[in-house]
Parts: structure tokens; sequence; C-alpha cells
């Protein structure tokens, strides 16, 4: 909400700087990205690599009125996964022990494990190690 308080105080001025930084229509977010950098198991995710296949609503989505999951739409503002996944989030639904860990195995290791079923050639893909990289 903050960064909505300061877009439209600064869009008073400049509109461009607006753009920058902020996760408006059109913004794409950064090509890598690297989840949970300083916990125990840093996540290397190549975001612009799965934005050639996937559609955005497969990962984002956002949350309704009532307090629940609403679908991605088009042009919405994008939070990090945690802005919600706090808690108990998923706790029942998904085996992990933190909120962004049952996120992330929901979101990224089940399409991962499909994907390895489907297609013996992407095997490697379910790995720890694929997401997980060893340090
Ligand atoms: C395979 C899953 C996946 C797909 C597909 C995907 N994203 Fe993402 N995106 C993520 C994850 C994970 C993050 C990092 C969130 C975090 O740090 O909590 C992210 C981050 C972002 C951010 C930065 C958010 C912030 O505040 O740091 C933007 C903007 C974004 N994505 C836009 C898009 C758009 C637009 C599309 C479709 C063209 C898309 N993403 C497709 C998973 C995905
Ligand atoms: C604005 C709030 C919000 C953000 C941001 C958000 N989620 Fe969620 N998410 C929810 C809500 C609400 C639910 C439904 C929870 C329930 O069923 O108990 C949910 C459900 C889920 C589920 C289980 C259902 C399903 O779709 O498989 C997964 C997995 C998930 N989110 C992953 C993610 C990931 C990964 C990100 C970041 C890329 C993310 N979420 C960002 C609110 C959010
Ligand atoms: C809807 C399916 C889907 C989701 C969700 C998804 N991935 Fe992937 N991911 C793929 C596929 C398919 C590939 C193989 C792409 C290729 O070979 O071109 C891949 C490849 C990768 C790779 C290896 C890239 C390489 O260079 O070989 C990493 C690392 C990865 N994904 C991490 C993640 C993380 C972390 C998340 C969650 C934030 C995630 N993925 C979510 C389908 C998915
Ligand atoms: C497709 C990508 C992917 C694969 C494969 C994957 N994970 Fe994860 N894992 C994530 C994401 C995303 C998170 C959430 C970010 C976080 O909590 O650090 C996560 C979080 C975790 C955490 C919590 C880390 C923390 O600091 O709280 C543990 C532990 C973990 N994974 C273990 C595993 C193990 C063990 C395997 C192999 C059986 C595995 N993961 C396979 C994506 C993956």
């Amino acid at each position: 909400m903050k960064k909505i308080v300061i877009c439209a105080a600064a869009a008073a001025f400049v509109s461009i700087t607006c753009l920058t930084g902020m996760s408006l229509a059109g913004d794409k977010g950064p090509a890598d990205i690297t989840i949970n950098p300083d916990g125990k198991k840093p996540v290397v995710f190549p975001h612009a690599k799965h934005q050639e296949h996937i559609k955005c609503a497969e990962c984002h989505h956002t949350k309704g009125p009532d307090g629940k999951q609403a679908p991605y739409t088009e042009g919405m503002e994008i939070q990090k996964c945690e802005t919600c996944h706090t808690g108990d989030m998923l706790k029942g639904q998904v085996k992990g022990k933190t909120a962004m860990q049952r996120a992330g195995h929901g979101n990224c290791l089940s399409c991962h494990k499909e994907e390895a079923k489907n297609d013996p050639a992407k095997k490697d893909l379910k790995k720890c190690s694929t997401c997980h990289p060893k340090k």
C-alpha cells in the first residue's frame, strides 16, 4: 500500500519515475530472481525464461475481499508471495515447515513434478538441486 501512496505523490510531478521499480501494468519483474537469498535453501528462479511458456496467472494471484484467493488479472499490482503467505497459510494443504516453503512447493515443485512425470527427458526438474543449488 505504501508503494501506491508514494506513486500517487510522485505521479503529480514525474510520472516516469513511477513506472520504474513498480509492479504496474506491463512490468514483467526481474529476469532472474533469488528467492530468500539469506535462508537455509536459497532458490534460483529464472523468471523471464518461465514467462516465455507459462502464463502469469499460473503463478500470480491475489486476494479477494472475502480473503480467498482471487485470480490474476491483466495489469493488476503484483505483490511478493510473502505479503500474504505468512504464518499458517496452506498448513494442512501443502507439506512444508514455513508458509513460503508451502507456497513455493505448492506452485513451483508441483508443476515441476508434473512436467517430470509427463516427459522423462525433464525428470531432473523435480530434483531439489534444480531450484536449491548446492552451495
Ligand atoms: C513460474 C511462475 C511465474 C510466472 C509464470 C510469472 N511470474 Fe512473476 N514472479 C514469480 C515469483 C516467484 C516472483 C517473486 C515473488 C517474491 O519475491 O515473493 C515474481 C515476481 C514478479 C514481479 C516483481 C514483484 C515484486 O514486487 O518484487 C513482477 C512485476 C512479476 N513477477 C510480473 C510477472 C508477469 C507480468 C508475468 C507474466 C508475463 C509473470 N510475472 C510470470 C513467479 C512467476
Ligand atoms: C495478495 C495475497 C497473495 C499473494 C501476493 C500470493 N498469494 Fe498465494 N494464495 C493467497 C490466498 C488467499 C490463497 C488461498 C489460501 C487457502 O486456500 O487457504 C493462496 C493460495 C496459494 C496456493 C495454493 C492454491 C494453489 O493455487 O495452488 C499456492 C501454491 C500459492 N498461493 C502460491 C503463491 C505464490 C508462489 C505466490 C507468489 C508468486 C503467491 N501465492 C502470492 C494469497 C496470495
Ligand atoms: C507451470 C509450471 C512451472 C512452474 C509453476 C514453475 N516452473 Fe520452473 N520450469 C518449468 C519448466 C517446463 C522448465 C523447463 C524449461 C525449459 O527447459 O525450457 C522449468 C525450469 C526451471 C529451472 C531450470 C532452468 C534451466 O536453466 O534449466 C529452474 C531453476 C526452475 N524452473 C525453478 C522454478 C521455481 C523456483 C519456480 C517457482 C517460483 C518454478 N520453477 C515454477 C515449469 C514450471
Ligand atoms: C521447483 C523448485 C523447487 C524444487 C524442485 C524444490 N524446492 Fe524447496 N523451495 C522452493 C521454493 C520456491 C521455496 C520457498 C523459498 C524459501 O522458503 O526459501 C522452497 C523452500 C524450501 C525449504 C524452506 C527453506 C527455508 O529457508 O525456510 C526447504 C527446507 C526446502 N525447500 C527443501 C526442498 C527439498 C528437500 C527439495 C527436494 C525434495 C526441494 N525443496 C525441491 C522451490 C523448490
